[in-house]
């Protein structure tokens, strides 16, 4: 099976994390703050707060933003669960706003149409590995007084249509480093920010709420530390940091061959009749975390499961976040809430895309699905 995504561990990846093992810091030592820089600077921000998820950074930035019962917070639904469980951790609303039909972002005139009394922040989601309008969600949050928050968990390596890096463009981003991401650190995440403050909430967060870790502690000589507020582990180790630093310089050729992959992919399918690949944005740089085609609704489930069938490992992303029982229950969400979301879900499929696959491959899933399609009734 070609699976949707696979990360690539080579033995110098391995050696790093080995050099960890031996040494005296697993957790909360100076590979943490290395990776953490190295972050920071190949994307262009003064602060970067590593954590043990995608999903506990979310939470830590709803954390840093104050969040809390009784407010709203827009998000896109075409997400990742995650993307607005971390709405729901605070004892928030979360309030889904329409996306754009090409691009599948969430859609700046919708979001203004979702805005109530209680709106407290926007969580925009680069989908796929674009970029989202973040200059017209800035011009919204500065009317109404509202936080922006990144989800760039598939568009690290991603540039607007400016030239500026995604992860830079929001009060703060947040990354993911799962194994299907860019880069991995077997899990992890990373909360970035250019406010001290929002960054210093955030440490305090993954360590319980405590103002010192064991590291700061070590380096004062003191056993002091107040815990202020409350916290979570959310911390990630060194071993973690080791192997995400050494991955970090792989990201650009990685990048590179997610691109070039996308280019084929498109090529194959210029101007087929039931094969539409998303639009990429003019000027800007995608990131190629996902390539998501459409396909004709009626013939989607059949094509996924020939698909499967033939070794071709397709996905869908995602099921709308407001039709999960969970928020429908909790929620009174459910079909309607997003019309554009959820007519795109009907036919949209992933098709394998990693800096592991060759060429051959990406031929063979372009024609294997042109193939099957001409199957289905
Ligand atoms: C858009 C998006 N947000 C958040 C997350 C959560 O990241 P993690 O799996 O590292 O918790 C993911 C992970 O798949 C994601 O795709």
């Amino acid at each position: 099976m070609i699976p949707y995504g696979k990360h690539i561990i080579d033995e110098d990846d391995i050696s790093e994390v080995v050099k960890v093992l031996r040494g005296d810091w697993l957790t909360t030592g100076p590979i943490v703050t290395d990776f953490e820089h190295g972050v920071a600077k190949y994307i262009g921000v003064n602060e970067a707060v590593a954590v043990s998820s995608g999903t506990a950074a979310l939470h830590a930035a709803m954390h840093a933003l104050e969040i809390k019962p009784g407010d709203e917070v827009i998000v896109s639904p075409l997400t990742f669960a995650a993307s607005a469980n971390c709405i729901v951790y605070m004892g928030a609303t979360p309030i889904f706003a329409d996306i754009h039909p090409d691009t599948l972002l969430i859609d700046p005139e919708s979001v203004i149409h979702k805005i109530s009394k209680k709106t407290r922040a926007i969580i925009a989601v680069d989908f796929a590995g674009q970029t989202c309008d973040y200059v017209a969600l800035k011009t919204i949050c500065e009317e109404h007084n509202l936080k922006l928050v990144g989800d760039c968990c598939h568009s690290i390596g991603a540039k607007d249509e400016h030239g500026n890096s995604a992860g830079s463009l929001a009060d703060i981003s947040v990354l993911s480093f799962h194994p299907v991401k860019h880069i991995t650190t077997g899990e992890g995440g990373m909360a970035l920010t250019d406010e001290p403050e929002l960054a210093k909430r955030m440490r305090s967060f993954r360590n319980h709420g405590i103002n010192m870790d064991a590291s700061a502690r070590s380096e004062k000589c003191t056993w002091v530390y107040e815990m202020q507020e409350l916290g979570y582990n959310y911390r990630i180790t060194d071993i973690q940091c080791a192997l995400g630093l050494s991955q970090l310089k792989k990201l650009n050729n990685f990048l590179k061959i997610r691109r070039q992959h996308a280019a084929k992919y498109k090529t194959l399918f210029l101007n087929h009749h039931e094969i539409k690949p998303l639009i990429t944005k003019k000027d800007a740089l995608h990131a190629f975390h996902l390539y998501i085609v459409k396909v004709p609704a009626h013939k989607r489930k059949a094509a996924f499961e020939g698909m499967r069938n033939q070794g071709f490992g397709v996905n869908v992303h995602y099921i709308p976040v407001h039709y999960h029982p969970y928020y429908m229950e909790n929620f009174n969400t459910g079909p309607g809430l997003c019309p554009v979301a959820e007519e795109v879900y009907e036919g949209i499929m992933t098709l394998p895309l990693h800096p592991g696959m060759t060429e051959r491959q990406v031929d063979s899933c372009a024609k294997g699905l042109d193939a099957i399609l001409k199957t289905c009734p």
